[in-house]
This record gives C-alpha cells, structure tokens and sequence, in this order.
C-alpha cells in the first residue's frame, strides 16, 4: 500500500513528544498497516523518532531537502543525508516552502530529481492562493505548478502529490469534498497524460484534516489519503484519522 496518511509536524516536537505522541498513537490506532502511514518530523528528530518506532514499520520522512548533493551550502541537509538516516520519504515543495523561502517551480524539480535519485519518495505538494480560488483558476494554477516542476523530472520513479489550497492550511476552512476529488482527478489526469512515464502513486489532500471532517474526505475515490499538519501534533487524533481511513478504504 502506498503511503496514504502523512503527518507533517513542521516546526514543533522535542524527543520528550515524540516518545509521548508515540504512546499515544499505539494506544489509539486499530490497523497493522503501519507502512501506509508515514511522519516526518524536525529532521534533527529523525533518528529519535526512528528509534522510537523501531518496533513498526511506520515510515519516517522530512519536510524538505536541498536541491543539491554536496557544496558551500550552510545550513542545508541532502537527500542522501537523509536516506542515510533510513528515511523514505521527503514533502517537497510545501506552500510554507515556496512563501517563506521563495522556492520556485524549478528548485521543486531539483528536489524531487535528487529525491528519486536517492531512493526517497517525494510528496510533491502544489495549491492554489485564495485569490485564485475565488478568480476560478485553481485548475490552471495547479497545472502550471505541476507541469513546471515535473518537465525536468519526466521519469521519477514513484511520485506522491499532495493537493494543500494554501487558505485551507492551519484555517479549519476545506473546500467541498466532492470539489477535492474532481481537483484530485485533474491532477491525475495532468500527470497521465504529460507524463506517462511517473509512476504516480497517489494524490492527498492536505489543508485543515481533523478527526470531524476525515470521513466526508476519505469517501472521496480520488482522495488517495491526507497530509496532515496541526491534528498531526497529537498522537490520539492521528490513529483516530488511521482508524477512519482504515474502515472506508482498507
Ligand atoms: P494543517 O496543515 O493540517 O494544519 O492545515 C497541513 C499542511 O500544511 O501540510
């Protein structure tokens, strides 16, 4: 199963949270698909976390890497550095990304190249600002993004997208579900017939996933999964969201 709930911790945690979300999550969560599920936390965190969950095969990624291998690149962390780290997967791209550190479409495909070079999945993430959800251009904004990331990176071995409206991140404010999926089934359509040669393994919503709203999304049939920030944060709510995807789609 490919990964279908990802919880993107962002600037938060400590190893005293990850012990704790940890227990709190096994405590909760109904499955043994533990492998569907994947986390990426600070990376400095990333080995903590991996020894925390050395029982599980739950998948431990990070939230962003370098669009270069090596170089005088203060500050940075590779793709290689983090596979080294056992890492499997790494969100590339996120709107937080692109805003407050001005990536631009083509350092996003820098990174998913680097990404696929190293064995790592990358989530690519794209949405739309709510100027151009209310001008109607969400469908040519979201094309634009991915044709222009994917161009040079026509042959990615595997390719998660997360589909995140930028308004909807942190806002408790989601499109319709039923509007989610026909954006999902655009972009599977963009990726099918641009790039045949992706193997895309599966579109995910992100932007205001909770406990309440999971079930009205997962009944979606092309809403493959979510990406999950705030409710990410605690471990209880996480498995609650598992145990609702679980009983719709597994
Ligand atoms: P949110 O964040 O769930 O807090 O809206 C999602 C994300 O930014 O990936």
């Amino acid at each position: 199963m490919p990964l279908c709930l990802v919880a993107n911790w962002k600037l938060n945690g400590s190893k005293e949270f990850n012990s704790q979300w940890a227990l709190e999550f096994l405590s909760n969560f109904k499955g043994n698909n533990f492998s569907s599920l994947g986390i990426a936390p600070a990376s400095l965190y990333i080995d903590h976390l991996k020894s925390v969950f050395a029982d599980y095969d739950v998948m431990i990624g990070c939230q962003n890497i370098d669009f270069q291998e090596t170089g005088a690149r203060t500050g940075e962390i590779s793709a290689s550095m983090i596979k080294d780290l056992g890492c499997e997967f790494s969100i590339i791209g996120h709107s937080e990304r692109r805003i407050l550190f001005h990536e631009t479409n083509q350092m996003i495909c820098q990174k998913l190249i680097q990404a696929d070079r190293n064995s790592l999945v990358p989530i690519l993430c794209v949405g739309e600002s709510i100027e151009e959800n209310q001008n109607n251009t969400t469908f040519k904004v979201l094309k634009h993004q991915i044709i222009e990331a994917l161009e040079g990176a026509d042959e990615l071995s595997s390719l998660v997208i997360a589909y995140e409206p930028v308004w909807a991140i942190g806002s408790g404010k989601t499109p319709n579900p039923d509007e989610i999926n026909s954006v999902h089934e655009m972009i599977k359509d963009v990726v099918q017939s641009h790039f045949p040669k992706i193997g895309l393994k599966s579109v995910l919503y992100g932007g205001s996933v909770n406990f309440t709203n999971a079930s009205s999304l997962f009944e979606q049939q092309n809403i493959d999964g979510a990406l999950i920030g705030g409710a990410s944060l605690d471990g209880k709510e996480f498995a609650l969201i598992a145990n609702v995807f679980n009983e719709l789609r597994v």
